[in-house]
C-alpha cells in the first residue's frame, strides 16, 4: 500500500505492472485477484503472473512486472508484458533489470516473442524496453494517443 501512494504522492495516475492495485484499498483483496488471473482471468481466459522486484540489500520493494503468458485480440495492443518502477528509484536501471527477469521468464512459456507496449512519449518505458533487446515493430494511434509495440524475439 506505501508503494501505491508513493505512485499517487508523486502524480501517477497508475500503478503500472501491478495488475491493477490502483483500485484496491485493500492488499488480500488484490492479493486474491493476482492469484487468481495467475491461474487464469476468468473474463479473458487468459494467465497472467505478476512479479514484485525486492532489492536484496534491504529488502525493499522497487517495482512490479506482469507477464500475459497469451494474448487474446483484446489483450494485443496493451502487449504481454506491463512494468513499473517506484518513483524515488526511477533512473537508477533498475527498470532494465526487471524487465530483463521478465523476459528470462517468458523465455520458458511457449511464445516466439514478447510483445512491450508502450506511448510514444513514454521515453523512459520504450528505453527500456529498447535496452533488453525490444525492437519496434508497430506505431498506431488508439484513443487519440500514439502507441508502440516493442518486440523481443526468442530464436528457437
Ligand atoms: C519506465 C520505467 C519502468 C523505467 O524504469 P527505470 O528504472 O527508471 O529505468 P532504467 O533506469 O532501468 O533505464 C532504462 C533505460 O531507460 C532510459 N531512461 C530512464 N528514464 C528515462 C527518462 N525519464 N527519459 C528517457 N529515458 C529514460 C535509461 O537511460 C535506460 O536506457 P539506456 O539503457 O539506453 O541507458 C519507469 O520510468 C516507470 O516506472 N515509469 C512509470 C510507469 C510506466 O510508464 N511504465 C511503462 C508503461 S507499461
Amino acid at each position: 500500500m506505501q508503494y501505491k501512494e508513493e505512485h499517487f504522492a508523486f502524480g501517477d495516475t497508475q500503478v503500472h505492472g501491478t495488475g491493477g492495485l490502483a483500485y484496491y484499498d485493500d492488499y488480500d483483496e488484490w492479493l486474491k485477484h493476482i492469484r487468481l488471473i495467475k491461474e487464469g482471468d476468468p473474463a479473458g481466459g487468459v494467465r497472467t503472473s505478476t512479479f514484485f522486484s525486492k532489492r536484496l540489500s534491504d529488502g525493499r520493494l522497487i517495482g512490479c512486472i506482469k507477464i500475459h503468458h497469451s494474448l487474446t485480440p483484446q489483450l494485443e495492443s496493451g502487449g504481454h508484458i506491463a512494468y513499473g518502477i517506484r518513483p524515488s528509484e526511477r533512473g537508477k536501471g533498475y527498470g532494465r533489470q526487471q524487465l530483463q527477469l521478465a523476459i528470462g521468464f517468458a523465455r520458458h512459456l511457449p511464445l516466439k516473442e514478447v510483445i512491450i507496449a508502450c506511448d510514444k512519449d513514454n521515453a523512459a518505458s520504450a528505453n527500456t524496453a529498447k535496452s533488453c533487446g525490444g525492437i519496434l515493430i508497430k506505431e498506431f494511434e488508439e484513443d487519440g494517443v500514439m502507441k508502440q509495440h516493442y518486440a523481443v524475439r526468442f530464436e528457437d
